[in-house]
């Protein structure tokens, strides 16, 4: 039976594959780096209806970041997540090949809602990390392909 999600965090973050211990830690530094981006733009939320602010920060294969907020209007329906934000700038940009997504967010529970996570998985499976914006050592590490399995595809 072929199995779906074999593939290690790891193996999908770093493109080189994985030696040992330094790999990891390797792996951890590029997380927290990209968890940083995320917790510099996040100030830049315009939440004004729900104070729930979000900032992403996406992670293009070829090294670039692009961060994105939450934006969120009146006509409550309207809102953009942080993620989508990400990625609008960086399709615009011209990347389609991703590695890794971070979010953080005031919650030890975060996780991109559907619609983000269908759109992240228009582009292939990558890596998603959450922090806690309170406390950012309170990581979570998923792969897009586990936070939607059966992704709708045309
Ligand atoms: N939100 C995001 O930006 N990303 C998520 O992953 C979850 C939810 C935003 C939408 C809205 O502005 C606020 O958080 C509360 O739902």
């Amino acid at each position: 039976m072929k199995r779906k999600h074999a593939k290690p965090v790891a193996a999908v973050y770093d493109r080189r594959p994985k030696r040992g211990p330094k790999s990891s830690a390797r792996t951890e530094r590029r997380f927290n780096t990209l968890i940083a981006a995320a917790k510099a733009v996040q100030k830049n939320a315009h939440a004004p209806y729900s104070k729930f602010r979000v900032g992403a920060a996406l992670l293009a294969k070829n090294g670039k970041v692009y961060t994105g907020v939450n934006v969120e209007n009146a006509s409550y329906g309207l809102t953009n997540c942080a993620e989508r934000g990400a990625l609008g700038k960086a399709v615009s940009d011209g990347q389609r090949k991703f590695a890794a997504i971070a979010v953080v967010a005031p919650s030890s529970t975060l996780s991109p809602c559907g619609a983000c996570r269908q759109a992240l998985a228009e582009f292939g499976d990558m890596v998603v990390v959450c922090a806690d914006s309170r406390n950012l050592r309170k990581q979570r590490v998923y792969r897009v392909s586990e936070l939607l399995p059966h992704a709708f595809k045309l």
